[in-house]
């Protein structure tokens, strides 16, 4: 197939992060036989040095005609002064609602080689599969804001149809999966809680072969350490999602591994790595390119509906997880492009199985 994908690497180790995944693409591409044409577009601090805004025009405009966009990573302290007109965050947000991504998709899995390295006790890491699916273009986070000398405020608002698309979306999306949904919101003091949770139970009635749960979010950042593998699908606002996301990464024992892909109602999606720029050690080829190839491999999936292709990362990461090499932050020496090479070989190594017992199946017949 043919598709068109704009790359965003932006700040800090966004740039070599994705450039490990368009690596992982390119593999992809040659290895099935498809077609991907990539364009290099800026957002963030680095858009804002060179075009004066963090989300230019023909950025924004090339993103809208694509079939998927891949993001690197924005922000960094040479642009972080509050005081600042611009901010390159602003960059990202506009883009997820010009994109109308409004479910924002992230799994969680524990790898068993890289258990030691979360905080919490192995036993407690068994089984660990969640997926969250995060409300990504409303809330606080695009609510009216205020400010004067000594008060500011920031407006929390949700529709009805706002809450509903995405929350079905995590209905269907457990039809696939384990069929819990756990809805977690603040019922108890906010308002938009209580349309949250009232729009679920509506809802749910539409799906009763999916087991629903309220939790309030408090009590959930509480659960998520000591039940994580109690849950299947997550479902959460905005601020909500942002927050629970980064805690349940560092069960995962690092926050460079954990991949996402956000999504409207059409095919094109926006993915990326959940972890941030890390400017500490960004040009020194050591990030994890983890979370950046398997957002990757969650396009091929959801927008590109190359299944196949997307599994064949996600084994060869896995292997790689198993034997390594590992970077740094998963206690290993190895650098950006090293992993990404062993991802590369363990790729082309199930491709070739792959091949094989396929020609050998039609040999037989
Ligand atoms: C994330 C990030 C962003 C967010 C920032 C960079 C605006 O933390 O994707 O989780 O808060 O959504
Ligand atoms: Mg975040």
């Amino acid at each position: 197939m043919k598709a068109h994908i704009v790359t965003l690497p932006g700040d800090g180790v966004g740039p070599e992060v994705t450039a490990a995944a368009v690596a992982v693409l390119e593999a992809v591409a040659a290895r099935y036989g498809h077609e991907f044409s990539f364009d290099e577009q800026a957002i963030g601090g680095c858009a804002i040095d060179a075009f004066g805004e963090p989300l230019p025009a023909a950025a924004l405009a090339a993103c809208k005609q694509a079939d998927a966009v891949l993001l690197g990573a924005v922000g960094g302290p040479k642009w972080s002064d509050p005081n600042a007109p611009v901010r390159p965050e602003q960059g990202l947000l506009a883009l997820r609602a010009a994109l109308g991504v409004y479910a924002n998709l992230r799994p969680l899995q524990v790898h068993p080689a890289l258990a030691a390295l979360s905080p919490l006790k192995n036993e407690k890491l068994k089984n660990v599969d969640v997926l969250f699916v995060r409300e990504l273009t409303g809330g606080a986070y695009f609510g009216a804001k205020t400010r004067t000398a000594d008060t500011a405020t920031d407006e929390c608002k949700y529709t009805v149809a706002e809450v509903e698309r995405v929350v079905r979306r995590a209905f269907d999306l457990a039809r696939d999966r384990h069929r819990h949904v756990t809805s977690v919101d603040k019922a108890n003091v906010l308002e938009t809680s209580r349309l949250w949770r009232s729009t679920v139970q509506r809802i749910a009635a539409d799906y009763p072969d999916v087991k629903v749960e309220h939790q309030l979010v408090d009590s959930m950042a509480m659960l998520l350490l000591t039940q994580p593998s109690r849950y299947d699908v997550v479902v959460t606002e905005n601020l909500f999602g942002d927050i629970l996301t980064d805690e349940a990464a560092a069960l995962a024992g690092s926050l460079g591994l954990l991949p996402s892909a956000s999504l409207g109602e059409g095919r094109n999606g926006l993915y990326e790595p959940i972890h941030g720029s890390a400017p500490d050690i960004a040009g020194q080829n050591v990030a994890n390119p983890t979370g950046a190839i398997l957002s990757a491999a969650m396009l091929l999936r959801h927008s590109l509906q190359l299944e196949a292709e997307a599994a064949a990362i996600e084994a060869a990461v896995d292997q790689v997880l198993s034997q390594g090499p590992h970077t740094r932050d998963i206690g290993g020496q190895a650098s950006t492009t090293q992993l990404r090479d062993a991802v590369l070989a363990a790729f082309e190594e199930h491709a070739d199985t792959a091949e094989a017992f396929f020609s050998g199946a039609r040999a037989c017949g």
